[in-house]
């Protein structure tokens, strides 16, 4: 029989239990939250989270108890787009940057993407594994149990292949549960730059039947944008991932406003993710073809920009906003899902609420597991953090600290803070 055990004197037990849709509008705001809750756990599944009192009366001699302390329990986050596996770090940029480079200066001269792409080149699988498994420990400390993870730092058919590989092993290895996307097309790599058509058909006859035959992936994605895939590139390679199973997920008007909103509305793509240049006819594009925004304030923030994209008004259009990290080397080297709650409440107005839901039952709909993870529900998997404090608005409010206590995934205390 599998071990159960109860979570109890949790001073808010935030649940999120509602309807079964990515929750938009005033659902945004609806935590769910039951004060003095308590949780029962079977394996690596929520079999009932209630009251203190209803909990109880389930428990049995040899079923463990765990005191929260009065402490907030909440499900751990989902953050639903990373580029967490790659070689070597670019801290030289970022100082160029603090001197007044920008982002596309630095790309322009072989710098920003195309350098990590030369270290990770040279990087083997277990050398990737290695610095993932780092990272990983990473994302469960600050709270996230899931992630959604992009290759794109290959940009050959082997690269990406080791890449997906090295993703596919982290998912076995580590507790961290990874969503694998593939993203062959996040730079045209150096060799191809005079005959750019040449390599989107290696992505599409060549990595694309490889990536979906070794079910390395589950979501394709492509850099859109100025100097990097055009509309028309990304349609072809965005339209042969969906004749391969692919769920399709896209950088969109990240830099400029270059129509990535609205081609991934085209597409019905799962989600559009960056926004920060998306305008009011790309805001109903995605409202009409029911693409999820996924808004990525950590860049935004580490490329020292103010162009943060317009959440409010995609609230107000009735869109189911997500949030995630976008931890990469370049423009976003943070993996803390309480940092871009900090920045979302700050920067682009939202409550914090508002951000909670945003950063995991939404972004779980992103990865099309709603209905596994995301929330406090019976039968959900028991992916859940105990953070110090007893509200939950001090999670965005306090920035630049961890708040975990305890960190759950599928059952299993993977994280701890010494007891003080
Ligand atoms: O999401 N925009 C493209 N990709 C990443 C940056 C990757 C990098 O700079 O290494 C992003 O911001
Ligand atoms: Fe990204």
């Amino acid at each position: 029989m599998s071990e159960t055990f109860a979570v109890v004197n949790c001073s808010q037990l935030v649940t999120l239990a509602g309807a079964h849709r990515p929750r938009t509008g005033g659902d945004l705001r609806q935590l769910a939250i039951i004060e003095d809750g308590a949780m029962l756990v079977r394996g690596d599944t929520i079999e009932a989270a209630g009251r203190r009192r209803e909990i109880e009366s389930l428990i049995n001699n040899d079923c463990e108890v765990i005191d929260a302390g009065r402490r907030v329990v909440m499900p751990g986050f989902v953050d639903a787009h990373t580029h967490p596996v790659f070689a070597g770090i670019r801290a030289n940029e970022f100082e160029q940057r603090a001197s007044g480079a920008t982002y596309r200066e630095i790309a322009a001269r072989g710098g920003g993407i195309r350098s990590t792409v030369r270290t990770t080149r040279n990087a083997s699988l277990a050398d990737l594994v290695k610095s993932g498994k780092r990272y990983a420990e990473w994302f469960l400390r600050s709270g996230t149990t899931t992630i959604e993870a992009k290759s794109g730092y290959g940009l050959t058919l082997e690269d990406e292949l080791k890449i997906l590989r090295a993703i596919k092993q982290l998912n076995e290895e580590t507790p961290l549960h990874y969503v694998p996307t593939f993203l062959g097309a996040h730079d045209v790599p150096s060799e191809y730059r005079s005959r750019r058509q040449t390599y989107v058909s290696l992505v599409v006859n060549e990595m694309l039947p490889r990536v979906a035959q070794e079910q390395l992936a589950e979501y394709c994605d492509v850099f859109c944008e100025q100097d990097v895939f055009t509309n028309d590139e990304s349609w072809e390679i965005l339209s042969a991932a969906r004749c391969h199973g692919l769920g399709l997920r896209v950088h969109a008007d990240q830099l400029s406003l270059s129509g990535g909103a609205k081609l991934a509305a085209e597409l019905n793509a799962a989600t559009a993710d960056h926004l920060e240049h998306t305008d009011v006819t790309g805001i109903a594009a995605l409202k009409a073809a029911k693409v999820q925004p996924v808004l990525l304030p950590g860049s935004v923030y580490a490329l020292g920009s103010n162009d943060y994209p317009a959440a409010r008004e995609m609230i107000e259009a009735g869109l189911a906003v997500v949030l995630a990290t976008d931890f990469n080397p370049g423009s976003s080297p943070t993996p803390s899902m309480p940092m871009i709650l900090s920045l979302a409440c700050t920067q682009m107005k939202m409550t914090p609420a508002e951000a909670i839901i945003a950063a995991t039952i939404n972004a779980a709909y992103s990865l099309a597991r709603g209905d596994q993870i995301g929330s406090l529900e019976k039968g959900k998997r028991a992916d859940f953090v105990i953070h110090e404090p007893s509200d939950y608005r001090e999670l965005a409010y306090f920035f630049g600290i961890e708040h975990p206590w305890r960190v759950y995934a599928s059952g299993k205390l993977v994280c701890q803070k010494p007891d003080r």
